[in-house]
């Protein structure tokens, strides 16, 4: 397990540049690796329990929360321009919402993660859109590296049209979307369209 653990690391770091940057890093044959310290990054926003699709039935599911986290480079780059430079990752994180656990009563606390999803921004690497899209959700849990997702993935569709700065959704991040409308980075008219939830 340790020497599969130092395998990851080691392939990703080296494909990355010796840097200890937080770009992404990925292996040789293209994959993603699952950055271990993405808590240690800019922490950006919680959703719990968004849905998007007005004839959607409600769910009857207990509501996941997700929470969102960016490189901090990045963070810092959007400080200063409203705007994502290249190598930006941001990380969805889903947990489960959890009721009545120790001393709580009402409302609901994170409970354990039940996916993680990336997107990069990179030009280069991604030419049609300039974004890739990645899922470490596997049966058995999550994975240590993924494979960019198909440009037929539901992903690429939402977050281009949908995501009020470049294609991501800054609409409901706060404290970004302040910045992004001083700098005049927010899409004109973000379609008010019934997307379906984020699995
Ligand atoms: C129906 C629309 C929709 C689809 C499809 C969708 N997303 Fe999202 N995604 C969202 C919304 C809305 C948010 C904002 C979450 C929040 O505010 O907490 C988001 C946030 C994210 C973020 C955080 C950064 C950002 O872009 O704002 C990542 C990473 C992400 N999604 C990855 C994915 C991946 C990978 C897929 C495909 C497997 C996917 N999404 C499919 C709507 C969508």
């Amino acid at each position: 397990m340790a020497a599969l653990v130092l395998a990851v690391c080691c392939a990703g770091s080296l494909a990355a540049g010796s840097k200890a940057e937080r770009s992404p890093a990925f292996t040789r044959e293209g994959e993603l690796v699952r950055p271990a310290d993405y808590r240690e990054w800019v922490y950006v926003t919680s959703g719990l329990g968004m849905t998007y699709g007005s004839g959607q039935a409600p769910s009857t599911r207990p509501p996941l929360f997700d929470n969102v986290f960016v490189t901090r480079e990045a963070y810092r780059e959007f400080m200063r321009s409203g705007t994502w430079p290249e190598k930006t990752m941001l990380i969805l994180e889903l947990r489960r919402g959890e009721e009545n656990v120790s001393i709580n009563k009402g409302g609901r606390t994170q409970g354990a993660v039940t996916g993680l999803e990336a997107a990069v921004k990179d030009r280069k690497r991604f030419p049609e859109g300039g974004w890739g899209y990645f899922s470490f959700d596997r049966k058995e849990g999550l994975a240590d590296r993924a494979a960019v997702l198909p440009r037929t993935a539901s992903c690429y569709g939402c977050h281009q049209t949908h995501g009020a700065v470049d294609n991501t959704f800054v609409q409901f991040y706060p404290t970004l979307h302040e910045v992004a409308k001083r700098f005049g980075t927010v899409k004109p008219a973000p379609e008010p369209g019934p997307p379906p939830a984020h699995e």
